[in-house]
C-alpha cells in the first residue's frame, strides 16, 4: 500500500540547506497498525506529510497503492489528500467558530456530497465516536478529548484508506489518550491502514510494529522476521 525508496527530503530556508529524510525505505502493508517513533526533530513529522501527501519528496520514490506519487499533478494530490487519506493533529486543527457537525461536515462539503447523504454521514460518524451529544458545541465547548473524537470524526469522513495521526494524545491526559487509543484500535480492526506518531511507549507497544527515526534515518522498522 506504502512504499518508500530511498526517499529523501530536504528543506531549504534562506541559504541553509537541511535534509530532514536521508533515504528512507519504508513499506507499510494495507491494514497494518504502525506507530512511528523517535527523538524531536528525527524526521517524523515530515515522513508523515510525505505519506499524507501533503508535501513531495526532493528524491527517491513513494507509490501509495501503486500510483507513483511523484508523478502526480497538486489536484491529484489533493484529491487524494480528500479521499484516501484521514489525518488527526495533536493540536485538533479544527475550525473554532463551526460547531461539532459543522467541523465534520467540511471534508463532505469538499468532496461533493449532497445535503441529506451529509447530513446522514456527519451524525453517523458523531455517533461512531460517542459525540451524538455534542454536534451543535464549538471546540470551547468541548474537552480535550472531545474534541480530538470530532476531528477523528472529519477524518473518517470520506472513508479513507489510511489514517495518520502525528501525535493524536500529545494534548490529552491519561484517560481520553486512552479513549483515543481505543478508537484507533477499533478502527484498524474494521481494516484502516493505520499511522500513529507518539512519543508514548505505552501507546506504541499497542502497535502492530514500531517505525523508529533517528537523525531523518530509519533505526528500525519493526518488521518481523520472516
Ligand atoms: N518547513 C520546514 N523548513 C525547514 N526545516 C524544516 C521544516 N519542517 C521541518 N524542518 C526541520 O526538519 C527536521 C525534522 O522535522 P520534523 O518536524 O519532521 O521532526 P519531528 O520528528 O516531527 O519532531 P517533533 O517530535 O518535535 O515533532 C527538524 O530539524 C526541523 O527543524
Ligand atoms: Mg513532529
Amino acid at each position: 500500500m506504502i512504499k518508500m525508496k530511498q526517499v529523501v527530503k530536504k528543506y531549504t530556508t534562506g541559504k541553509v540547506e537541511f535534509t530532514a529524510l536521508k533515504g528512507i525505505d519504508l513499506h507499510i502493508r494495507k491494514g497494518e497498525l504502525s506507530a512511528v517513533m523517535g527523538p524531536s526533530g528525527s524526521g517524523k513529522s515530515t515522513l508523515m506529510n510525505i505519506i499524507g501527501c501533503l508535501d513531495v519528496p526532493s528524491s527517491g520514490a513513494y507509490t501509495l497503492e501503486g500510483r507513483d506519487v511523484g508523478q502526480l499533478t497538486s489536484n491529484d494530490l489533493a484529491e487524494i489528500r480528500n479521499k484516501k487519506i484521514g489525518f488527526v493533529f495533536q493540536a485538533f486543527n479544527l475550525l473554532p467558530y463551526a460547531t461539532a457537525y459543522e467541523n465534520v461536515e467540511i471534508p463532505l462539503l469538499f468532496a461533493g456530497a449532497k445535503a441529506k447523504q451529509r447530513k446522514e454521514r456527519v451524525m453517523e460518524l458523531l455517533s461512531r465516536v460517542g459525540l451524538a451529544d455534542k454536534v451543535a458545541n464549538r471546540p470551547t465547548e468541548m474537552s480535550g478529548g472531545e474534541m480530538q473524537r470530532v476531528a477523528i470524526a472529519r477524518a473518517l469522513a470520506n472513508e479513507p484508506d489510511v489514517i495518520l495521526a502525528d501525535e493524536p494524545t500529545g494534548n490529552l491526559d491519561s484517560q481520553s489518550g486512552g479513549e483515543i487509543v481505543k478508537l484507533f484500535h477499533e478502527l484498524w480492526e474494521s481494516g484502516k491502514t493505520i499511522i500513529i506518531i507518539t512519543h508514548d511507549s505505552n501507546i506504541a507497544g499497542t502497535a502492530e510494529r514500531i517505525i523508529k527515526l533517528k537523525d531523518g534515518m530509519i533505526e528500525s522498522n519493526g518488521t518481523r522476521p520472516q
